[in-house]
């Protein structure tokens, strides 16, 4: 099981990450199934090579890479900078960069390339907007999301991928928002390994793993694994507090049915 922290625009100094990250080891460390587990944390690229470590017991990601390699690009942050700090895996396409970065589907495409070029694993993030919910067009944008952002991806490279479904409206940080219901994350989840499936095979169908994100708690956090379809989380809010995260991650591995399907492989 994936447990992925996004720490977004958190916390705003060297010393509060540096906390942070040592609180959370230690709170994981207690944690009996943890060999089930892979925890990735995504702190801010600022914090990055001050906190990341290699052999650690966590591993580590970045939030976005520019969609170039190289070149004149003020401000941007490239894969091959991601790479050499040590990176293993980068959050692609999260709603908040589509959101307010205007970043499409193709742009998506570009970066999950480059990532898959240089060794690091992307985390793709798709899902529908409130308006899109409420149209019903759910199934229609998960589609469009996943060919379109995957596109040119070949057999081989597909299995170095997760995929993350995070409704743009449930994220804690929009207005209002709340999780979505477990069941229709399964209903979700079966639809993009169907997608997988026409477009790859059976074998990237049922291992590429699914995490889901969007106001997830150590409440409702075993609801979702209950259900055979996910492979773990991606948390905003409760990433930043060292218990919170650690019980959404216990909680979740005390589920007494976690399948096989669902460990992380070791
Ligand atoms: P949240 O954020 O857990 O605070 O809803 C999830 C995310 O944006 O990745």
């Amino acid at each position: 099981m994936y447990f992925i922290a996004n720490w977004k625009m958190n916390p705003s100094s060297l010393g509060e990450a540096k906390r942070l990250v040592e609180q959370i080891k230690s709170q994981t460390k207690k944690i009996k199934e943890r060999k089930e587990a892979k925890i990735i944390i995504c702190p801010p690229v600022a914090f990055f090579s001050s906190i990341a470590r290699k052999n650690s017991s966590l591993a580590f990601g970045f939030q976005d890479i520019s969609w170039e390699e190289r070149g004149a690009y003020t401000g941007d942050i490239s894969v091959l900078m991601a790479r050499d700090l040590g990176a293993e895996y980068c959050i692609i396409g999260h709603g908040e960069r589509r959101k307010y970065h205007q970043e499409t589907n193709e742009i998506c495409n570009k970066k999950i390339e480059l990532c898959l070029k240089n060794n690091i694993i992307p985390i793709y993030c798709i899902g529908e907007n409130k308006k899109e919910k409420s149209a019903g067009k759910t199934g229609a944008v998960i589609k469009n999301q996943l060919n379109v952002g995957l596109r040119g991806i070949n057999f081989v490279n597909i299995k170095n991928i997760i995929i993350a479904y995070e409704p743009l409206w449930a994220i804690s940080s929009q207005k209002g928002a709340q999780a979505e219901n477990p069941n229709n994350v399964l209903e979700v989840s079966i639809l993009i390994r169907k997608i997988l499936y026409d477009s790859y095979d059976r074998k990237a169908a049922r291992s590429i793993p699914i995490v889901y994100g969007g106001s997830v708690n150590y409440r409702n956090a075993s609801e979702f694994i209950k259900n055979d379809g996910l492979n773990g989380f991606l948390i905003g809010a409760n990433s930043l507090s060292p218990f919170n995260f650690s019980s959404i991650i216990s909680r979740s591995l005390n589920i007494k049915n976690v399948s096989e399907y669902q460990r992380y492989p070791q």
